[in-house]
């Protein structure tokens, strides 16, 4: 009889492994490039036509309150894919560019690398923008993932001046980074093609996704898709079906094809019988490029935009979407791509790195169980330093700004503190806002006439104190410099280079 019922146990339990096994979610991540925070139309904007988006924000939880890492691309990435400030990453100052000697370092642990070992396929299609390095070593496929089809980098590092960006021949809107290699596609760590042709790459993407989703689901393994989107970043482009179809311009054709390749991958995921145990979250890697004038993006009423710590420059849309698990609505509360990793750690029972950090498990958000676990924001600028170190904190709804300054990216605006011509500032006492009452960080009340903040400031500037302590700065990877024998090229014996780089 004991015998009988030991062996009943062995049975149950694995049985139960395996349940558990096959029941384990899968997971969708969807990245758009500077797309701000006005940018969608669940999120105000007039003219923009995403149809796919709008039935996840409706069908989801949208947020009000989320924030990226970092006002520029580089470090953005390497906080959302390992949970952990850029600063700690190494990931400073600035962004990689093709001929980079760092990235992001092999030992950090990304998404990809928490769920590998719980036998999830793993794929990512689009902009990686982390690394290259001698001899490839910093693509995915070194980092966590199966599969990788997609560009390395930004698509306007390369020069693109004759490269066709709406069909049938309409050139693209002004000048890329030119005396580097044509823009590559590559598939795992080979060049397919070089220069990439635009019109036809957000059907290769969206091919690739889906029929990663479909062969996973038909080999009942979970999976994890992270699709980079190189949209709506400049220079824009569409292929046939989403050019001159927005009200919005280049731009919105951009973005509406973003959109159907986000509404093409939902199909996927439904087809697949695989919809109902997938998580899928949206958000952009950092605020909208201003200086594009009306072929960038929209803050909406947020300050500034790219490359600026306003909010404008990191507060961005994001929506999660699980139906039948999330509740549709809208939080308030706050979060950050930080948090990406630990919630799909805690959501997928996988475990997490045993490293510092900066993320916190979503889930009480997500299924609405809780306030959020995250109760400070901070900013650190693009080129992240030691000895500036944080320039703003948001606690609760307040924000101090230690140091602001404009950038570049977020010239042509009418407000001045946006631009390139607004230089590095220290604030003592910090400027201060309520981005309840004041979103726009209009009205700064650190003012002489109201004592009343100073107990605020105070508590803010025990959190700084506290955070900086804990703050480890990695070695500089992007202050590796550049060497350019290290930019992909298709035909790596040929000369003159980088002209000779070409593989149709
Ligand atoms: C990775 O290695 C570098 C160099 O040895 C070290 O400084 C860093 O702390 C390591 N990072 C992690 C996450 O282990
Ligand atoms: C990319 O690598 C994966 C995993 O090693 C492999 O299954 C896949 O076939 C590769 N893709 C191509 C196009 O070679
Ligand atoms: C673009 O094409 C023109 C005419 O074919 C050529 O003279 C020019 O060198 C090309 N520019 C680049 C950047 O390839």
């Amino acid at each position: 009889m004991r015998r009988f019922s030991v062996f009943l146990l062995i049975v149950f339990n694995v049985t139960c492994e395996r349940r558990s096994a096959a029941a384990r979610p899968s997971f969708v991540l969807l990245l758009a490039d500077d797309l701000g925070f006005g940018d969608l139309r669940s999120y105000g904007h007039p003219a923009s036509a995403t149809p796919a988006l709008d039935r996840l924000a409706d069908g989801g939880l949208r947020f009000t309150d989320f924030y990226s890492s970092s006002p520029v691309c580089s470090p953005s990435r390497a906080a959302l894919l390992t949970g952990r400030y850029q600063s700690r990453s190494g990931i400073y100052p600035g962004v990689f560019y093709p001929g980079s000697r760092g990235g992001l370092p092999l030992n950090e642990t990304t998404i990809a690398e928490v769920l590998k070992p719980l036998g999830y396929a793993t794929a990512i299609v689009g902009k990686w923008h982390l690394g290259v390095g001698p001899d490839r070593m910093y693509l995915p496929v070194h980092q966590g993932f199966d599969h990788y089809v997609g560009v390395p980098y930004s698509h306007d590092q390369g020069p693109c001046s004759n490269l066709t960006c709406f069909p049938p021949d309409i050139k693209c809107f002004g000048t890329c980074d030119v005396g580097l290699v044509a823009v590559p596609l590559m598939i795992n760590d080979t060049i397919k093609q070089q220069p990439i042709g635009f019109p036809d790459l957000e059907k290769k993407y969206s091919d690739f996704a889906r029929e990663f989703i479909l062969t996973s689901a038909r080999r009942n393994q979970p999976f994890f898709l992270y699709y980079a989107s190189h949209h709506t970043h400049y220079p824009q482009y569409a292929g046939r079906a989403a050019t001159g179809r927005s009200p919005r311009g280049p731009f919105g054709d951009a973005l509406l094809e973003f959109d159907s390749t986000v509404g093409n991958i939902i199909e996927a995921l439904k087809e697949s019988g695989a919809h109902k145990n997938t998580f899928v979250f949206f958000t952009s890697d950092n605020g909208p490029s201003l200086m594009r004038m009306s072929r960038g993006g929209s803050a909406g009423l947020l300050k500034c935009g790219k490359g600026t710590t306003y909010e404008g420059g990191m507060r961005v849309p994001a929506i999660a979407y699980w139906p039948g698990q999330i509740k549709p609505g809208v939080t308030r509360k706050l979060a950050s791509a930080l948090d990406i990793l630990p919630t799909i750690a805690s959501l997928a029972g996988a475990k997490l790195p045993r490293v510092h950090l900066d993320g916190f498990d979503m889930s009480d958000v997500l299924f609405g169980h809780g306030p959020s676990k995250r109760k400070a924001m901070f900013y650190y600028p693009m080129d992240s330093n030691e000895k500036t170190g944080l320039f703003a904190i948001r606690l609760g709804k307040y924000k101090a700004h230690y140091y602001t300054r404009g950038s570049t990216l977020s010239d042509t605006t009418p407000d001045q503190d946006c631009h390139a011509t607004s230089s590095l500032r220290r604030h003592n006492p910090p400027l201060l806002f309520d981005l309840e009452a004041d979103p726009s960080e209009n009205y700064n009340l650190a003012a002489p006439e109201h004592h009343e903040y100073e107990a605020v400031l105070r508590k803010i500037q025990k959190v700084k104190e506290q955070f900086e302590e804990g703050m480890v700065f990695g070695e500089a990877q992007v202050g590796k410099g550049i060497d350019p024998s290290l930019e992909p090229c298709c035909t790596p014996q040929c000369t003159p280079k980088p002209a000779c780089c070409v593989c149709p």
